[in-house]
């Protein structure tokens, strides 16, 4: 490759720069913070002060500036706030159901606060979120509504392998609910309220959905090959929560005796090395080449999606678009 090209993560941070209202975005999030209960002000700006992407209100911004929204209304605004909004709410209430103590190198918000006002920060950002929704028209409103529903159930059906029969195909269907939901979320507000045709927002909507499968089985296998600096947190915590990640879905399939350990319940004390071992022989495997395959045809998806969606909509802003495949390839580059 040339030197001289700039790396996925470099046209990532460009791509970023180009939709600069992120900031008001973020404006828009602090906003909706206010509260006399001085928890529900904490908890939500110690949450957001750990950084992060941004990457659902990135989208929202940049899928609307693709389909040639010439400036970022209010109404974009709300909605990329009201979505990240949503996104932060589900991060408090995940870590409670994970007790997973650290997120990016902090401890996580029930570790410093305590379950319970940590969860009720939550249910403040999700009404929070729907105040900003509910501003905008009916579509909105039902949209956000159906992808909420997808969160908590694709929350729910993420139970350890112990305790019911998982698959590939249920491991899929998880990342669509749990994640791919926000992403098509986003990126059918912005075809929404730029006001593209009914196909473009339904290739839009696409885009979103197959680009979120891809982050989150990113995520499962950055779990396995990634180190504690980079992840925030321990890596290897799917494989002691047992849980129907893509990995271990894959792992069980390959017929591998070691993988049957996924199906006794976490917390066994009789193998404490279990998760190092797995974490050693799953790296370099072919279950995780299977699995970056899989990644790879699902961000392959959303580029044809975001392709068919910007080729049949008059107004398309190319440079916006490569913008666009930058943040498939960004999701990418992580693997390599
Ligand atoms: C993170 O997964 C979790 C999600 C993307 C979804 C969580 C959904 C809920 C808790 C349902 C509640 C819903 C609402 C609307 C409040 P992960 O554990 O794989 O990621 P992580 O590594 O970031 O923890
Ligand atoms: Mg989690």
């Amino acid at each position: 490759m040339n030197s001289s090209a700039p790396s996925a993560a470099e046209r990532f941070s460009r791509a970023l720069l180009m939709v600069p209202e992120l900031r008001d975005v973020e404006a828009v999030i602090r906003a909706t913070f206010n509260s006399d209960v001085i928890p529900m002000r904490e908890i939500p700006e110690y949450l957001l002060s750990l950084g992060g992407k941004r990457i659902r209100p990135a989208l929202t911004l940049l899928c609307a500036r693709a389909l040639g929204a010439q400036t970022i209304s209010p109404m974009l605004l709300d909605i990329a706030a009201g979505i990240e909004l949503i996104h932060m709410a589900t991060l408090m209430h995940d870590d409670i159901i994970d007790q997973s103590p650290v997120r990016r190198h902090m401890p996580s918000p029930y570790k410093r606060y305590g379950t319970p006002l940590t969860l009720l920060s939550g249910d403040f950002l999700l009404t929070r979120a729907f105040g900003l929704c509910a501003k905008l028209d009916d579509r909105v409103i039902q949209e956000t509504e159906q992808a909420c529903i997808e969160l908590v159930e694709g929350e729910a059906l993420e139970t350890p392998l112990h305790t019911q029969q998982h698959s590939v195909e249920t491991s899929i269907t998880i990342a669509e609910r749990k994640t791919a939901s926000l992403f098509r979320l986003a990126a059918f507000c912005a075809a929404h309220l730029t006001g593209a045709s009914a196909e473009v927002i339904r290739d839009m909507s696409a885009f979103g959905q197959s680009l979120g499968v891809a982050f989150q089985m990113i995520d499962d296998i950055l779990d396995v090959t990634s180190d504690e600096q980079t992840l925030g947190k321990r890596p290897g915590l799917d494989i002691a929560e047992r849980k129907p990640s893509i990995v271990n879905m894959l792992w069980l399939k390959s017929g591998s005796s070691e993988a049957q350990r996924l199906l006794t319940p976490p917390g066994g004390t009789d193998d404490p090395d279990y998760v190092e071992r797995s974490l050693a022989t799953l790296k370099d495997s072919d279950v995780i080449n299977e699995a970056k395959l899989l990644a790879s045809s699902y961000a392959e998806r959303a580029r044809t999606s975001l392709q068919t969606a910007t080729q049949h909509n008059p107004a398309t802003n190319e440079q916006f678009v490569m913008s666009l495949q930058a943040v498939i390839e960004f999701a990418l580059e992580r693997l390599r």
